[in-house]
Parts: C-alpha cells; sequence; structure tokens
C-alpha cells in the first residue's frame, strides 16, 4: 500500500484484481444468502423524545436489535453535510499531506491515518483507510488535527452532544439510573473518539470486506453514513440485516461498556460492512466512551433487585486495549470481561 494514500491510492491505480493480502477467509466475507431483505432496525422519531412512548421504543430498540436510526433527532443537517464534504475533503489531500498523520509521522498518538483495523494483526487486510481522532480539548484539536476538517468535525461533535445526552438519559432511566451524575457521565460518556471512514471502490468487492464482524467497545456509537448503504447487522439465526442509508438520519447502536453496565440488558450487536464495486463510501461514528481510567461493570441499579452480575469488574483502558491487539473476527471482545 503506498504510504500515505492507503487502499485509495490502490483503488485509484485502477487495478483489474484484488491484491492478496485483502482476500477474506470465506467464511467472513458476506454470502447473499443469508441476508434478510424483509427485515430492518427500528426508525425512532426524536421530537418527541420525552414522551414515554418514545422513550420505551428507544429502550426496546436497545434491548432487542442494539441497533436502530434516528430522525428529526436535532442535528443540524447542515453539520452532517459538512462533515460529510470534511471527510471527502481530507481523504481527497494528496499523499504527502496525509503521510504526515501515519503512526509514525504523527504528531500525536490521538491523531492517526490508517488503512485496516490491525493489520499486524490481521490474516487479511480490510479494504478501508479512516482518520481516528481521540478528543482530548478544544485546543488540542485545533493544534493538531488536519486543518482540512478540524472545523467540521469539531462543530459536528459539539452539535450532536444535546441528542447523545437526550439518548443516554432516556437509556439510563430504563435501567432505573434517574440521574446522571458526574460519576455516571464519567462512566457513560467521560472520553470520545469520532473516525473519518473511507471505503474506495473495491476491484473484487465479494473476496473482501470494508470492516469485519465485530461490536463496538463505545457505551454508544452515533454514526453518520452517506448515501451508497453496506453496514450489516447481525440479526436472528445468523441472518444479516441491512441499515438503509435514510438522508439525515443517525445510526445508533449499544457498544460492549453499555452492555456490561446493564448487565447484558442493552445488546451490543455484531455488524459488518461490504465492499463496494461501484461507489465511494464514507461514514463517521463518534464513539462515545468511558473514560479510559474508569473500572466499568455492572451498575448497582441494575443489580438492586438480586439479578447477578454477568460481569467483571474492568479498568477500561484495558478493554480497549485488548480489543486493538485483535483482529476484527466477531463479537468476542466482551468475554474478557466475564
Ligand atoms: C464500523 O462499524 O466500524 C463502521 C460502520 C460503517 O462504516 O457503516
Ligand atoms: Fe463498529
Amino acid at each position: 500500500i503506498s504510504k500515505g494514500n492507503g487502499v485509495k491510492g490502490l483503488s485509484e491505480m485502477g487495478l483489474e484484481c484484488l491484491p492478496q493480502r485483502f482476500i477474506q477467509p470465506l467464511e467472513e466475507r458476506i454470502s447473499f444468502s443469508n441476508i434478510m431483505p424483509q427485515e430492518s432496525i427500528p426508525i425512532i422519531d426524536m421530537s418527541n423524545w420525552n414522551d414515554p412512548k418514545v422513550a420505551e421504543s428507544i429502550c426496546d430498540a436497545a434491548e432487542t436489535w442494539g441497533f436502530f436510526q434516528i430522525i428529526n433527532h436535532g442535528v443540524p443537517i447542515d453539520a452532517l453535510e459538512n462533515v460529510k464534504d470534511a471527510t471527502h475533503l481530507f481523504f481527497g489531500l494528496p499523499a504527502e499531506d496525509k503521510k504526515k498523520f501515519l503512526k509514525e509521522n504523527s504528531p500525536s498518538n490521538n491523531v492517526r491515518f490508517g488503512t485496516s483495523f490491525t493489520p499486524q494483526a490481521e490474516k487479511a487486510l480490510e479494504w478501508k483507510d479512516y482518520l481516528s481522532l481521540f478528543y482530548v480539548s478544544e485546543d488540542e484539536a485545533s493544534a493538531l488535527w488536519p486543518p482540512v476538517c478540524k472545523d467540521q468535525v469539531l462543530e459536528y461533535m459539539k452539535s450532536s452532544e444535546v441528542v447523545i445526552k437526550r439518548l443516554l438519559e432516556v437509556l439510563m432511566k430504563g435501567l432505573n439510573v434517574n440521574e446522571i451524575d458526574e460519576t455516571k457521565e464519567s462512566l457513560l460518556m467521560g472520553s470520545k473518539r469520532i473516525n473519518l471512514n473511507y471505503y474506495p471502490i473495491c476491484p473484487n468487492p465479494e473476496l473482501t470486506v470494508g470492516v469485519g464482524r465485530h461490536s463496538d467497545v463505545s457505551t454508544l456509537t452515533i454514526l453518520l453514513q452517506d448515501e451508497i448503504g453496506g453496514l450489516y447487522v447481525r440479526g436472528k439465526n445468523d441472518s444479516w440485516i441491512h441499515v438503509p442509508p435514510i438522508s439525515g438520519s443517525l445510526v445508533i447502536n449499544v457498544g460492549d461498556a453499555l452492555q456490561i453496565m446493564s448487565n447484558g440488558r442493552y445488546k451490543s450487536i455484531e455488524h459488518r460492512v461490504l465492499a463496494n464495486g461501484s461507489q465511494n463510501r464514507i461514514s463517521v461514528p463518534i464513539f462515545v466512551n468511558p473514560k479510559p481510567c474508569e473500572i466499568i461493570g455492572p451498575f448497582p441499579e441494575v443489580l438492586a433487585g438480586g439479578e447477578k452480575a454477568a460481569y467483571r469488574q474492568v479498568l477500561y483502558s484495558d478493554y480497549v486495549k485488548h480489543f486493538f491487539r485483535k483482529a476484527h473476527d466477531g463479537k468476542n471482545t466482551v468475554e474478557f470481561a466475564k
């Protein structure tokens, strides 16, 4: 892979066949035989988020599907469009400019441009480039994030804060946690990471994946996707359900940390992304995470009725380290907390 231009560089060379190192084992490729076209994850209108019926549908979706889409969420459409444009701007930069953010050159571990997920641990690479930004402060972001996209990314992060708080408030009420005090805030949303993902046109999309099977390690993930599609969520009986792009919507999913804190009530569901043979796709997830120094475990409020703890207490930074040591090979990171 040309350093600095990732798989986008390969894609633009006009390769006729997928390079060997991206060929996924048969069982990891997406087979269309188990895709459920008639099923879909819930779509929830957030305009009356405080209405008990809406709250109930949010908690239900988190318990049953682990994934849902929200509309009328209050994040301005301009903020969404601007961050998508900024993503295209970043990946459209010349290789020399992107190279500055590769692991070996980046001014900080909190800013990372790369390809695939954990190339050193993977049997086969994923057909994806990304820019991953761990948010520390506005000052740090202004100083270190790529100038072409930092303002739009910061604006999007800021304008999505309200809906993130609303979702967590509702989900906590569903667990008998009636107030998000400082301690809970640090456990639920003490840190944030945002990724700009770029999935270039792939010469043999059926032989590889954009992202392999995994569940997120976050509390909640807020995903903005463009109009191309390709995200699949694990459904019942080994099926896969497509998450269709809906203009102006956001995809919400429960991550492992919330599954653990809710003692398994809310589900962190396996998902993956197909490679595309004809269009470049982008997506922008915000990972709302516990603060790395927090110890996470099932909330006392959840266990108050005598329920047995299904997970042990773990240091969140250890949990994340464990996730990043392995390739994307399914929903198994949570075993680490058993
Ligand atoms: C991911 O889950 O890693 C990416 C999801 C997407 O690009 O739709
Ligand atoms: Fe994910």
